[in-house]
């Protein structure tokens, strides 16, 4: 209903994942009507959304796998309805430490309500070069959901070099792919001092993906050796 005094619409804010037929507001996941409307945003614009659902718990515990509270300020890019988002949250990572970067106005209406303690911003990955979320504070991790298979290669140097330009000496970038390989191509790598690394892989996911953890080539050595921690780490409190 519009309020005739302001012109705005009384009603509460509502979830443009979970709308209710009734039009209440929920701020739960509903892992069928997000299905529904990720495959809906998927339908508008294929490119940008590059999956017809969300990621599953399986590839959500892997790409977070030696992320928590100790790890301060961590960014994510693409998070779409929130699969990787939620299990940051259950990492230990604090709300307050998170930003959300998300292109699509829909996903990000929908993450700011489902998330109210993290900031979404609602901007292209790559306005990262420009645009420092945490101002100088370095950032520990970038969990990344984004289709870097089907972005340009220069759009994807954009992201990394703006990602490593905010990021602390030993952070990581995580980023999962459907691919064979790391979806980063080599030179854009060896352009910016990056190595890649598989840290696994789960059959449990629909399809099937793979995490990748690019650091730079000169972070100390300890925190490189540490791969297999990271492959195997549980989430707490969860039965794996
Ligand atoms: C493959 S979906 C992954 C969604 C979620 N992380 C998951 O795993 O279920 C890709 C997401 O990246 C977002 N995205 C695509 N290009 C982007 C860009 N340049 N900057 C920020 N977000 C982008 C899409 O809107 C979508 O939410």
């Amino acid at each position: 209903m519009v309020n005739p005094a302001n012109g705005r619409s009384d009603a509460a804010p509502t979830d443009p994942f979970l709308a209710e037929p009734s039009g209440e507001r929920s701020t739960q996941a509903h892992p069928f009507l997000d299905a529904v409307g990720f495959f809906r945003a998927w339908i508008r614009d294929p490119l940008r959304v590059a999956a017809i659902t969300p990621s599953g718990k399986a590839l959500a515990r892997l790409i977070t796998a030696g992320i928590n509270e100790r790890t301060g300020a961590v960014i994510e890019l693409g998070p779409g309805t929130g699969a990787f988002t939620r299990a940051l949250l259950a990492r230990g990572v604090r709300p307050e430490d998170l930003v959300l970067v998300e292109a699509g106005a829909d996903f990000a209406e929908a993450l700011r309500l489902r998330f109210p303690g993290a900031r979404t911003l609602c901007m292209d990955a790559a306005r990262l070069r420009t645009h420092a979320p945490f101002g100088e504070r370095p950032v520990g991790a970038v969990v990344s959901g984004l289709p870097v298979l089907s972005m340009p290669p220069r759009q994807v140097l954009s992201i990394l070099k703006g990602s490593f330009g905010r990021m602390a000496p030993g952070g990581a970038f995580h980023q999962f792919t459907y691919g064979p390989c790391c979806p980063v191509r080599p030179e854009i790598l060896e352009r910016l001092g990056l190595r890649a690394q598989r840290t696994g892989r789960t059959l449990a996911n629909v399809p099937p993906a793979a995490v990748y953890r690019i650091m730079r080539k000169d972070a100390p050595a300890s925190i490189l050796e540490g791969r297999h921690a990271l492959e195997t780490a549980p989430l707490p409190g969860r039965p794996q």
